[in-house]
């Protein structure tokens, strides 16, 4: 059975959806970073699970007090992709006034799943990533 459910403190998944990260991620974190997002509460991750195989993850921002979040990261491995699963990772159990992110221009696939779930085009952000990629901003209101 599939179900997504958040990370909990000191969740056995923990080093699993680093390792995810890190091996499968087109722009994985450091562990700085995820030690960082691993230790406030303004972040939230939730993992998709296969009975007990980790299949996929997303990171949220959520600032105290907000119900506006902004998705960091959203992964699923690659043979659980185009089964309308991502969207349990795009849409947590989470009370929320809107959800917010940026997606690499080139990222199409990624793209057309955040329109087909009704997320809209705010803008574009020319070399948004280190590597000089440029980013589209999307918004959904709820
Ligand atoms: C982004 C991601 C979570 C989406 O999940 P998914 O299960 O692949 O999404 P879906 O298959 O439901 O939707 C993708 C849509 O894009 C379409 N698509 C695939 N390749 C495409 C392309 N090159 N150009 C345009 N559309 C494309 C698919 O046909 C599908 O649309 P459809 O359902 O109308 O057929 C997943 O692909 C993923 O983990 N990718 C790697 C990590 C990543 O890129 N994360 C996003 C970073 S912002």
């Amino acid at each position: 059975m599939i179900k997504a459910r958040a990370l909990n403190n000191d969740d056995s998944y923990t080093d699993k959806v680093q390792e995810m990260d890190i091996l499968l991620f087109e722009r994985p974190w450091s562990n700085k970073t995820w030690e960082t997002v691993l230790n406030d509460q303004n972040y939230k991750i939730f993992i998709l699970l296969d009975g007990d195989k980790l299949i996929g993850f997303s990171v949220f921002f959520i600032p105290d007090q907000e119900q506006q979040a902004h998705l960091l990261k959203i992964y699923i491995s690659s043979e659980y992709r185009s089964k309308n699963y991502s969207k349990l990772l795009l849409f947590p159990d989470l009370a929320l006034k809107s959800i917010y992110l940026e997606v690499d221009s080139k990222n199409l696939r990624a793209r057309s799943f955040y329109k087909k779930n009704g997320l809209i085009i705010l803008g574009e952000v020319k070399k948004f990533y280190s590597d000089g990629s440029d980013a589209i901003k999307m918004i959904k209101y709820f």
